[in-house]
Formats: C-alpha cells, sequence, structure tokens
C-alpha cells in the first residue's frame, strides 16, 4: 500500500483550488501536490504558494507539464468543460491516473476515447460524479436493491437549480454558452442522469426530450434596464437578479442554507436575513457568526479571486457578474425535460429547471410495494418510504455535516485516493467507463430536444 499521493493540478480554478487543493492541505497525509498548470498568474501563483510548489514545478499550461518526466502518481483535471479531453488523455498516456471533472468530455467520441484509452494504458481514471457517494443516494440505492420499494414502477426526479445560481453559472457565468461550455443537460445534469442508471443498475432503452430557454432573453429586460446593474439600474430594489443583492448582501444564499440548516447555524442565518449589521458585530466575538458575516466561499469565489467586499464590488462594475441576466450572451435552456423508458420496464422523468426558490433534488419513486420520497437540498436532506400494506413510514436522515455536494466531493476524492494506493479501480463507483452511459444519455437528450423526436440509446452505444 502506497501511502501519500504525489498529485499534479491542471488548472487551479474554483474546483482545482476550493475542492482538491483544499482537501490535500486537510489531508497532507492523503495527497500532495507537486506541480500546477494554469494560465491565470494569480491563481497559479495562489495555489503554487499555498501547497509550497518550487517554481520549477509551475507551468502556465498542461502542455509542458505533461512533457516532464512523471511527477507523481495522479493528475486531477480541473480545466473547463471543453478543456478536459487533450490533457486528459495526454496525462493518460504519459503514465498519470487521473482525476477528471465531468462531464468527462462535450462529445460523444471523445467520452469513448477516454474509456479507451484508459483501459489500453491500464491507468485509473475516475470522473467527478460525486452524488454516488453521498449518504443520500447511496441509502436510496441501498433500499431500492435491498428490495424494500418492490418493483420498480416509476421514477420522477428533479434537478431544482435555484434562480440565483441558474443567473450565476448559466446566465451570467462559465455554462451560459453551448459553443464555450456544453448543453445545459450534460453540465448540470450529467449526475442526475448516472445516478438515475446507477439506482435502477439498468440502462435507457430509449428517450425524448423537449425545453427550451423561456426567461433570460432580451426582451423580458425592465424598461430603462442599463448593460450592468450598477449603472443605475430603475428596478435595483424589485428585481431579484439585482447583481449586488445576490452577491454583496448574499441574501439568497443564507435564505437558501436557512431552509436546510438546524440549530445554531439556523438561528444565524436567519438573523444574518433580518440584521445583518448586527451579526457582523457578534462576529467580532463568535466564529460561528464570523463564518456567515465573513463568507468567502461559493458563489463569491468565483466573482473575485481575493472575493473581500471592496473586490466584489468592483468585480460587479464591469465584470461579467455584474451584467443585467437579461443583456448577458447565454443561449442554454431554463428548463428541460427528459422522458426515458429503462430496459427492465419503469419509465422515468427528469425534470431540470433554474426557477426553484431554494436550490435542491427531488426524487419520487413508486414501487409496487412502497413509495419512496426524498430530497437532497444545501443544509439538509432525508428520505420518506411509506409502505403500502403496513401503512407504516420509514424516515431516513441523509444529511451530511461535509460541506461539497452533500458530502460527496469529499468522499469522492477518498475514493479516488484509497484505489489508486491499493492500485484496485473496483474501489470506485464512478470510473470512466461507468461514467459513459448517463454521458451518452445526455447526448442522446439533446438530440431528442432539438430534433423533437424519440432516440434509441442503442444507435449512441454502437
Ligand atoms: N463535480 C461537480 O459537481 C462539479 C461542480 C462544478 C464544476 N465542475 C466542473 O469542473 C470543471 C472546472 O470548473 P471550475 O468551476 O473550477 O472552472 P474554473 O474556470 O474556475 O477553473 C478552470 C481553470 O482551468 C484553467 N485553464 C484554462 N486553460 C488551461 C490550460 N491550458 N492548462 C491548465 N489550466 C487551464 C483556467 O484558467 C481556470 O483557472 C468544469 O468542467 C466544471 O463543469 C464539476
Amino acid at each position: 500500500m502506497k501511502d501519500t499521493i504525489q498529485a499534479i493540478l491542471i488548472g487551479a480554478g474554483q474546483r482545482g483550488t476550493d475542492v482538491y487543493g483544499a482537501y490535500a492541505l486537510h489531508h497532507p497525509e492523503r495527497i500532495q501536490f507537486v506541480a500546477v498548470a494554469e494560465p491565470n498568474a494569480k491563481r497559479r501563483k495562489h495555489f503554487a504558494e499555498e501547497h509550497k510548489i518550487p517554481a520549477a514545478n509551475q507551468f502556465t499550461s498542461w502542455e509542458p507539464l505533461l512533457k516532464r518526466e512523471s511527477l507523481g502518481q495522479a493528475a486531477f483535471v480541473c480545466t473547463q468543460d471543453q478543456q478536459h479531453t487533450a490533457p486528459a488523455l495526454t496525462a493518460l498516456r504519459a503514465g498519470y491516473d487521473v482525476l477528471l471533472e465531468k462531464p468527462m468530455a462535450t462529445k460523444a467520441e471523445e467520452c469513448r476515447q477516454l474509456v479507451a484509452v484508459a483501459e489500453e494504458t491500464g491507468h485509473q481514471l475516475h470522473i467527478s460524479h460525486v452524488l454516488r457517494y453521498t449518504k443520500h443516494f447511496q441509502t436510496m440505492r441501498d433500499i431500492i436493491q435491498f428490495g424494500d420499494l418492490g418493483d420498480i414502477v416509476n421514477i420522477s426526479h428533479r434537478e431544482n437549480v435555484s434562480w440565483w445560481h441558474m443567473a450565476h453559472s448559466f446566465v451570467r457565468g462559465n455554462w451560459r454558452r453551448e459553443e464555450e461550455s456544453a448543453p445545459m443537460i450534460l453540465a448540470k445534469c450529467c449526475h442526475d442522469l448516472d445516478i438515475l442508471v446507477w439506482l435502477l443498475d439498468d440502462r435507457c432503452q430509449y428517450l425524448s426530450s423537449i425545453g427550451n430557454l423561456l426567461h433570460y432573453r432580451p426582451e423580458k429586460a425592465p424598461n430603462g434596464a442599463p448593460q450592468y446593474c450598477l449603472d443605475g439600474c430603475p428596478v435595483a430594489d424589485s428585481c431579484p437578479y439585482y447583481a449586488p443583492f445576490i452577491y454583496e448582501d448574499l441574501l439568497p444564499l443564507w435564505r437558501n442554507y436557512a431552509a436546510g440548516a438546524q440549530g445554531i447555524e439556523k438561528l444565524l442565518t436567519q438573523a444574518y436575513e433580518r440584521t445583518p449589521k448586527l451579526l457582523k458585530a457578534i462576529g467580532k466575538i463568535s466564529a460561528g457568526a464570523r463564518q456567515i458575516s465573513e463568507y468567502r466561499g461559493w458563489p463569491i469565489s468565483v466573482v473575485a479571486l481575493d472575493p473581500t467586499p471592496e473586490n466584489v464590488h468592483e468585480e460587479l462594475r464591469k465584470g461579467p457578474y455584474g451584467r443585467c441576466v437579461y443583456k448577458c450572451d447565454n443561449d442554454v435552456v431554463d428548463h428541460q425535460v427528459v422522458a426515458m423508458q429503462f430496459e427492465t420496464g419503469p419509465s422515468v422523468t427528469l425534470t431540470m429547471h433554474g426557477h426553484s426558490h431554494c436550490e435542491g433534488r427531488f426524487t419520487r419513486i413508486q414501487g409496487t410495494r412502497a413509495e419512496l420520497q426524498a430530497t437532497f437540498g444545501f443544509g439538509g436532506s432525508r428520505i420518506e418510504v411509506s409502505e403500502h400494506r403496513s401503512g407504516e413510514k420509514t424516515v431516513y436522515d441523509t444529511s451530511s455535516t461535509d460541506a461539497g455536494h452533500g458530502g460527496g466531493d469529499n468522499r469522492f476524492i477518498d475514493a479516488f485516493v484509497k484505489s489508486l494506493q491499493a492500485n484496485d479501480e473496483a474501489l470506485a463507483l464512478s470510473t470512466a467507463r461507468q461514467s459513459l452511459e448517463s454521458h451518452l444519455m445526455a447526448f442522446a437528450a439533446e438530440e431528442a430536444r432539438l430534433g423533437k423526436k424519440i432516440v434509441e440509446m442503442e444507435h449512441f452505444r454502437s
């Protein structure tokens, strides 16, 4: 068994730094980053300083890094969606085991190629389908697989993206344009399609899909709205998307958090909404209050590298996150439904939309012996099973105290480390081969939506 995994990071952005970098800093005995490739000088320097990476191992792009002799066992590929395939293939061929962000690639052919090269080279390739690693979805899978629900007849699964997360990532942010990133059903819902396949241990036979971009369009802009919210917007006091309300007041984030939080955290987040100034004052003596009043995490860590109030305000003046949501160059859908027939018989629907008051996934499963209803949210998660004959209800608290996709982020990295230490890919739940099916389903759904047709999955698999 090998001990600490020596790793290289490709892409020191939000995921690379805040998720994988943070994990390594918390668990230096498990992962040590020894090199970084990142074109943005500030991000590269920040990551290199945090991980004490010498100048010789800092690169402005992944190509020169991967031309060097191998610097460790693992490569973390955390670049944007369309920049996954080339560095991941090169890293596998250079001898690294690879952790690759989802979506594995934005074209079906590239996804297949990634699986083939991982199998050819014999190196591990894990895709960050973090939901498989959560207590919530693992409990749900056990309930189904143990037969508690009887035979599964129908699943209705909803990915409720909150209105402000939609505005942040898919209207103003990195995933707003299909040609620069991916269709939303791939970018946001490859997780959900993956979970459905995994829960049922089954494959989709054929599917269809509908959806469009309904709201975030120029013709919906309020009269007189300027290009940037801070340029004197006439509806600054009433528009939910007013950028300072989302990023400076941060009220949507804390409301969302309070909806699922418990105990002192719930009280503090509610208190912040009522009297932010008072909570800031309490923050001088209370670490709990400071976590809220001096919050520096997502989404403001995306708006500014060092998200102090001054830096965030400056970014909102002319940066992408300060734009009026009706005047961006976005084109991805804000709602989409996929209807699927699975091979063993169940019908399944996935509804994704970007207008939820609070962020969260809902799942309702109809079985021949019982029904399951589940919510997977920001601050808490639960599953309730109601048995048809006895009328008994069983409730499972599937909340996690770990942040990051209900604890899935950290458990995914744990599994990656363990698989590498034991040189046994079978310890992982989301290898490239396991992740391929959901990606193919997303491509099929997009073809069905655009072509207004039913698509046979066999066509995509061959
Ligand atoms: N697993 C999940 O649930 C989850 C959640 C969010 C994002 N993601 C995925 O993670 C990936 C990264 O997202 P992010 O939010 O961190 O993006 P980001 O834009 O913050 O980070 C990407 C980084 O890659 C860098 N980069 C660009 N070209 C490069 C090159 N040639 N060599 C090295 N680095 C280069 C960029 O400068 C940037 O810093 C995306 O594919 C995204 O879809 C996954």
